[in-house]
């Protein structure tokens, strides 16, 4: 990654600080914004943002993501138009204003964050399975346009990981069980998954795109 410049959403906590200090540790220069800076629920804000930018941005890491949780009655299309905003309409809108400039220089990495959620579901969660679900389309269909530029575009969909977002929707007993019910026995470290996403960022990532790549410690496979 050295000499590469990477943009990281959703860098202040969790996955993305975990991301933007394994690709400084990597070579790479982060530019992970504040909310105030980039705000994804507005579009203005990501069209301000990418016209702001001074610099070529070779890696995109669209990370920041929201969960509002409801059953069918519960979540309200406000609801779900902010978490499509956030975790899948944002994703557009950056690598479209991002991939012009990594085209005209031949060569970008873009991972996405999706979830497990896009594979297998649980209660209450769909508008969060929904967007990711999404997610995971969006990087095969954008991976199959950008492929002939250098572009390679991929996700990464992290199982239960020990972050504030893990915390605050689940219950300390409902940790204890999903401990249980993951076959290596744990919770990931948001580094685990910050590795899997520097590979894919990286330029010893050479033929790997429009994939999805599942970090869960095996909670999918049973
Ligand atoms: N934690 C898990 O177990 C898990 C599992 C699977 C997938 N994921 C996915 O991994 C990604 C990171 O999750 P996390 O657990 O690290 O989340 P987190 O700790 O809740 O952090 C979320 C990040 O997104 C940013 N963000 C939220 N809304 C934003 C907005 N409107 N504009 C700009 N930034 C915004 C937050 O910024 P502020 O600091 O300003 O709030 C924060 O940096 C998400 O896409 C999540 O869906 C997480």
């Amino acid at each position: 990654m050295k000499g590469r410049t990477a943009l990281v959403t959703g860098g202040s906590r969790g996955i993305g600080a975990a991301i933007a200090g394994v690709f400084e540790r990597n070579g790479a220069r982060v530019i992970a914004p504040t909310r105030e800076q980039l705000d994804l629920a507005s579009d203005t804000s990501i069209d301000d943002y990418i016209e702001s930018l001074r610099e070529p941005v070779d890696i995109l890491v669209n990370n920041a993501g929201i969960n509002r949780l409801g059953a069918l009655d519960e979540i309200g299309h406000d609801d779900f138009r902010e978490v499509l905003q956030i975790n899948l309409m944002s994703a557009l809108r950056l690598i479209r204003g991002i991939a012009r400039g990594m085209q005209s220089r031949r060569y970008g990495r873009i991972v996405n964050v999706s979830s497990v959620w896009a594979f297998v579901s649980r209660l209450r969660r769909i508008t969060y399975a929904a967007s990711k679900a999404g997610l995971d389309g969006l990087t095969r269909a954008v991976a199959l346009e950008l492929a002939p530029n250098g572009i390679l575009v991929n996700s990464v969909a992290p199982g239960y990981v020990d972050t504030e977002l893990t915390r605050k929707n689940n219950a300390p007993e409902e940790i204890a069980v999903f401990k249980s019910q993951i076959p290596v026995g744990r919770l990931a470290a948001p580094e685990e998954i910050a590795e899997a996403v520097a590979f894919l960022c990286s330029a010893r990532n050479t033929y790997m795109t429009g994939q999805t790549l599942i970090v869960d410690g095996g909670y999918v496979c049973k």
